[in-house]
C-alpha cells in the first residue's frame, strides 16, 4: 500500500528536532534552544509555554507580512498548516514561566516597573500587566507572556511596532515591521513611549522570570 507521507498527521516534537518536510522549514532547537527557552544573548525568543494559538498566529502572521522579519518568515511560510498546529501545540505543552523575582517593594516613578505595573497616563498607556497579567506571565490565548523573554527580544518587539521616525540625527524613517496586533493596542503603546521607556519596561519583565521550578497555575489569572 502506498501512503503519502502528507497522510500522517505532523509530529510536533519532531519538527523541532529536524525541521519540517520542507528543508527550508529549519529545525526549531537551533535557535529557539533545545529546552525551547530560547537564547536570550541572540535574541531569539523562548517558545516553551506559550499559548499554542498565540504561536500559530505568530507563524500565519510572519507568512502574510504583518510581522516582518527575515530570519522567520521563511521558515513560516515553508511550514504546513499541520505542522504549524503540531509544533504550536507541542512547545504549549512545555514548562510555562514561572515569576521567581517578583517584586516586593512599589515601583520608583518613571522607571520599568512603573510603567509595567500603573502604565503612563499622561499618554494613554494602561499598566502592561492590564493584560499581561501579574508579572507578566500572560493571560490566555491573546496576551503572551513577557516574564521569561529575554529583555534584548521584548526591546526589539516594541521597536518593531514603533518604527523609526526621522528625526535631525536619523533622516531616514523606517515604517514599522510589526503590525499585527489586534485593534494597534501594541502600536499605540509602543509609539507613544520613548526609547529609554522601552529599555526600562523590557528590563523589567525580562528580568523576572524563568520555570526552573514547576509551574503555579494559580499566577495564570487575570487580577
Ligand atoms: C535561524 C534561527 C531560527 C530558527 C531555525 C527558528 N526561529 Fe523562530 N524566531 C527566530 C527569531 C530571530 C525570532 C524573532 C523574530 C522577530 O524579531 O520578529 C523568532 C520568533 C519566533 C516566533 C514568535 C515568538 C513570539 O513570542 O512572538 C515563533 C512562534 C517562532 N519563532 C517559531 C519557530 C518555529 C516553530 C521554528 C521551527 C519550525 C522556528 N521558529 C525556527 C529565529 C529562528
Ligand atoms: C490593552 C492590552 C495590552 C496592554 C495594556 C499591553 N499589551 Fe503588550 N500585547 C498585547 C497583545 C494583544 C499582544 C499580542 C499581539 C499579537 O498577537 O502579536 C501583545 C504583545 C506584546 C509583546 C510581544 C511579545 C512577544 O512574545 O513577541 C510585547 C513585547 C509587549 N506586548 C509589551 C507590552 C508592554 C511593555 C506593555 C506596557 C507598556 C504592554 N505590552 C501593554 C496587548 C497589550
Amino acid at each position: 500500500m502506498i501512503c503519502s507521507i502528507g497522510a500522517f498527521a505532523a509530529d510536533g516534537e519532531s519538527i523541532m528536532l529536524h525541521g519540517g518536510e520542507n528543508p527550508a522549514a529549519m529545525p526549531c532547537i537551533s535557535c529557539h534552544a533545545p529546552d525551547g527557552k530560547g537564547m536570550p544573548s541572540a535574541g531569539f525568543p523562548r517558545l516553551s509555554g506559550l499559548p499554542a494559538a498565540y504561536i500559530e498566529k505568530q507563524l500565519h502572521d510572519f507568512r502574510l507580512g504583518s510581522r516582518q522579519n527575515p530570519v522567520m518568515q521563511p521558515i513560516a511560510k515553508a511550514l504546513t498548516d499541520s505542522e504549524i498546529i503540531a509544533v504550536a501545540n507541542a512547545y504549549a505543552k512545555r514548562p510555562k514561566i514561572n515569576v521567581l523575582k517578583a517584586p516586593t517593594t512599589p515601583p520608583i516613578p518613571g522607571s520599568g516597573g512603573w510603567i509595567a505595573q500603573r502604565g503612563e497616563w499622561s499618554k494613554n498607556i494602561p499598566e502592561c500587566t492590564l493584560c499581561h497579567g501579574p508579572d507578566g506571565v500572560g493571560v490566555g490565548n491573546a496576551f503572551p507572556p513577557l516574564a521569561g523573554q529575554s529583555p534584548l527580544y521584548l526591546e526589539s518587539q516594541l521597536l518593531a511596532w514603533k518604527g523609526e521616525v526621522a528625526s535631525a540625527k536619523n533622516k531616514k524613517a523606517s515604517p514599522p515591521t510589526r503590525h499585527n496586533d489586534p485593534n494597534g493596542l501594541m502600536q499605540h503603546i509602543a509609539a507613544s513611549l520613548s526609547d529609554t521607556q522601552i529599555k526600562a519596561v523590557s528590563e523589567y519583565f525580562g528580568t523576572l522570570g524563568d520555570s526552573t521550578e514547576a509551574f503555579d497555575e494559580s499566577q495564570h489569572r487575570l487580577r
